[in-house]
């Protein structure tokens, strides 16, 4: 059935409507195009339940009355505020604090020494898909703690956290979290160690805080900006992408890297073929990459 529409621009014209509740295969192909140019996420098939649900709170902000109506919104790709909607709603943004807890133990008990013992006391670390932030912000707390039994061992140390989803970045950002947010990860001395009590729920200490700057950054776009990393936390988001994307994005983060810097990966994610430009180090239960 075909049905009027006004579209971004003011324009009328028609589009295919199925019913208010479901996308037809037409519709769901077109979207999973757009998604994948949009942020590199590909969908696979039949995850239209997945679309429909978490496109739901779209439909009245933009009032219109069926899926179908509004797929054809999105991709006619005008509109940059529903754009970045599109990108909050579709991401998955999962995290936990110290989450495996290895990455963390490594740091303080491989990495950290390691690179004080060979010279490098200038660390810059990136969280490449932070999400709401508990990975930079355990990161930070790592280097809080190793730095209180290794007093000025580092100078400076920065971690850049970057995500695509505008939205979590804030979220990151206030760095505010609630009791069951920090109930996923985190020790009662944690909590009382770095965290304040405030009336919406518990604040990050400004000493945590302030060794992380937020970026919003496309992993499929240049991210020379960003300076050369010494640590790379690219974890639990290549999964998301085509194998393709997957190869350029790890290329490009060996540039952004400095000589020995080391690259840790989600469980289920892999190097492929660059896993010749870098030794492993399994430690703690678990592995990071150093490039070699
Ligand atoms: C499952 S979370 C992982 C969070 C954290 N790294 C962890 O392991 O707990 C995936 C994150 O990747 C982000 N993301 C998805 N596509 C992205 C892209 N193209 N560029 C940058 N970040 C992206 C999402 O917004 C989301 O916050």
């Amino acid at each position: 059935m075909l049905a009027n529409v006004n579209t971004s621009n003011g324009d009328r014209r028609q589009v295919r409507v199925t019913d208010a509740g479901t996308l037809d295969a037409s519709d769901y192909n077109a979207f999973c195009t757009y998604l994948e140019h949009l942020c590199g996420i590909v969908l696979g098939k039949n995850k239209q339940y997945l679309v429909t649900s978490r496109l739901a709170p779209l439909l009245e902000k933009y009032s219109v009355d069926s899926f179908s109506e509004l797929i054809a919104l999105i991709v006619e790709g005008k509109q940059r505020v529903l754009a970045a909607q599109v990108v909050d709603a579709m991401t998955t943004n999962e995290t936990s604090w110290f989450r495996d807890q290895f990455p963390f133990e490594i740091l303080k008990h491989y990495i950290f020494p390691d690179m004080i013992e060979t010279g490098r006391r200038r660390v810059n670390i990136w969280s490449a898909a932070c999400s709401s932030g508990q990975e930079p912000y355990s990161i930070s707390m790592a280097i809080a703690d190793f730095l209180d039994a290794n007093p000025k061992s580092f100078l400076n140390p920065r971690i850049v956290s970057t995500d695509i989803s505008s939205a979590i970045l804030d979220d990151a950002r206030k760095g505010i979290y609630d009791n069951a947010a920090l109930s996923r990860g985190l020790s009662v001395t944690q909590r009382r160690r770095f965290f304040d009590t405030i009336e919406k729920g518990f604040q990050i200490k400004s000493e945590i805080k302030s060794r992380i700057s937020f970026q919003l950054l496309d992993l499929q776009k240049d991210y020379a900006m960003l300076g050369k990393q010494d640590i790379v936390f690219c974890r639990n988001v290549l999964i998301y992408f085509s194998s393709s994307l997957r190869d350029k994005i790890i290329e490009r983060m060996i540039a952004n890297m400095n000589p020995k810097a080391y690259l840790y990966l989600g469980a289920s994610e892999s190097l492929g073929d660059f896993a010749r430009y870098f030794t492993t180090i399994r430690e703690n239960g678990g592995l990071v990459y150093q490039l070699k």
